[in-house]
């Protein structure tokens, strides 16, 4: 008699709904638990991931933090308390069920310390020791994910190693294993950037290192891969001969809300460009990967980064566009301008709004401008990758037809409305003259929209992340080359825009599309911004 079908781990993970690993027993340490991105993000994904049985048995949370309060979080049960507010209040997530509530309590835990502190490490090391006593060793594996702010990055990854809670291991499936998750912003600077991937890589493996940028755990953002290199239409006809230009716009309704001390050190090109924006190029300009494992999707990234053309103050200003917004009316409600956010100087230069072309010098995108822009407070919430391809070489139904014709373009809808669109022209039907003379012609669209297709919304890019962390799966992660890859293409930009400070910062109302110098930056090339 043979013994049970062992069904091997697949080698290649595609990241789809229908394929998702259940996540090894770890112990996640979330330090800054009581910070916003915990509150809103990770602890409703963690929720989402029990309710889809997808976290282990063993499964457990240690928050970690300080609360400034004088009715302080300081114990397990005042952890277990905020956490379930933030679980109510959770736009993620339609309401909390209590039994499954009550099975995610008793999996939290906290420790009070102060993470800037070594001593304070003890504290979390005997807590840590509490929730693994008793487990076989190879169960003890411990996720630190650090949702603090990037000024203590530092110091605490050097406190995490001192402390002996996080050692380094030498080969990757070593168990138990220790991983260590960073959020962006990773860097200020390609300069600091470098600095911070030498510090961490000098405690740390690469492969115990997640650098988090969470557009790249978004489904439609996977996605970008599938439809590329799971169809054989496309590929033919994705190179210069076929494209046109590339559109990539991450365009977000809301203004800087809570996080204007954040936001005035970082400006548009840091928060959105040197990450999400530049992810999105590189899926949709890199060559197919040699297999779909981590490192060969991110060797390919890293390869399109790096051939994207070199900003220089000659041609910054000719390619770029930066401005800021005023106050506007959003929703029919009137926000206030950027300078009059809280936290913001009267007299802020930072940009909230750029829009940016550039090049990838390679074999198959010479010449193809790609048109990136992003802004905050615009029309409406929406990121999209549009690829636009070129109209035929001779038109010949008419010269007010041939005028009236749109080109093909493929549109990827990262968000909202996530899908995927193609358009093209058909004939209009009745029009009772033949092909040979002017007919009418219009343009129609095919639709794949996710909800209808699947039934479901897709889920929070945290929930995919998290889950990936804990499975080990990398691939949605940016490695340390990347990051610095991605730091030189956007650090010339930043540092001209820094020196050269405007007399006059450019302006758009909140609610438009942006400014005017960005539709005139790409209408030198006789093209429009789509206006999703
Ligand atoms: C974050 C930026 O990385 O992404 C924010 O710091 C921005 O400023 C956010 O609002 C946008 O993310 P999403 O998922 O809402 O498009």
């Amino acid at each position: 008699m043979t013994g049970p079908v062992v069904q091997p781990r697949p080698t290649t993970q595609v990241h789809a709904a229908t394929v998702r690993d259940k996540a090894d027993p770890c112990t996640m340490v979330i330090f800054g638990a009581l910070g916003d991105l915990s509150r809103r993000k990770l602890l409703p994904a963690i929720y989402s991931l029990m309710k889809e049985h997808l976290v282990d048995e063993k499964f457990c949370v240690l928050g970690v933090g300080r609360d400034p309060r004088e009715a302080a979080c300081t114990t397990d049960d005042d952890f277990r308390e905020y956490m379930r507010k933030a679980l109510t209040e959770s736009d993620e997530l339609h309401g909390v069920d209590e039994e499954l509530w009550q099975d995610l309590c008793a999996r939290l835990r906290f420790v009070s310390a102060d993470l800037t502190k070594p001593e304070d490490y003890q504290l979390i090391g005997t807590k840590l020791e509490e929730i693994e006593r008793g487990r076989p060793r190879e169960d003890c594996n411990r996720l630190f994910y650090l949702a603090v702010p990037p000024s203590i990055f530092e110091p605490i990854v050097k406190n995490l190693s001192a402390s002996g809670l996080a050692p380094r291991t030498r080969v990757a499936d070593a168990r138990p294993w220790i991983r260590v998750v960073i959020e962006k912003p990773f860097g200020r600077s390609l300069e600091s950037a470098q600095r911070l991937n030498d510090l961490v890589l000098g405690l740390f493996a690469e492969h115990q290192t997640f650098r988090i940028d969470h557009y790249l755990g978004k489904e439609t953002v996977q996605n970008v891969l599938v439809l590329r290199f799971a169809n054989s239409i496309f590929e033919p006809i994705w190179n210069r001969q076929w494209v046109n230009h590339i559109q990539i716009t991450a365009a977000e309704d809301v203004g800087v809300g809570t996080r204007g001390r954040y936001y005035e050190e970082a400006g548009v090109v840091r928060d959105m460009f040197q990450n999400h924006l530049l992810q999105l190029l590189a899926l949709t300009a890199m060559e197919p990967p040699a297999q779909m494992s981590a490192n060969s999707v991110r060797d390919e990234k890293v390869k399109v980064l790096k051939s994207i053309r070199w900003m220089t103050p000659e041609s910054i200003p000719k390619n770029t566009v930066r401005a800021q917004y005023t106050a506007g009316v959003i929703d029919n409600q009137g926000v206030p301008g950027y300078t009059q956010e809280k936290d913001v100087a009267p007299n802020s230069i930072m940009p909230t709004f750029a829009a940016v072309r550039l090049y990838v010098d390679n074999w198959r995108w010479n010449g193809v401008p790609f048109y990136l822009r992003s802004g905050k407070r615009l029309a409406k919430r929406v990121s999209e990758i549009a690829v636009q391809f070129r109209t035929p070489p001779h038109l010949m139904f008419g010269s007010e037809t041939s005028e009236a014709m749109r080109p093909n373009t493929l549109v990827m809808r990262v968000q909202p409305n996530e899908g995927v669109s193609l358009n093209f022209e058909v004939k209009v039907p009745g029009a009772a003259v033949a092909l040979t003379s002017a007919v009418e012609i219009a343009p129609v669209a095919m639709e794949f929209n996710y909800t209808e297709a699947f039934g479901e919304t897709t889920a929070p890019a945290y929930e995919t992340l998290l889950l990936d962390v804990m499975i080990g799966e990398a691939t949605l992660f940016t490695r340390s080359d990347e990051v610095e890859a991605a730091w030189r293409v956007v650090d010339p930009l930043i540092r001209f825009w820094e020196e050269s400070k405007p007399k006059r910062m450019p302006t758009y109302a909140a609610g438009s599309w942006g400014p005017r110098e960005a539709d005139e930056l790409i209408e030198e090339d006789h093209v429009e911004w789509r206006e999703p």
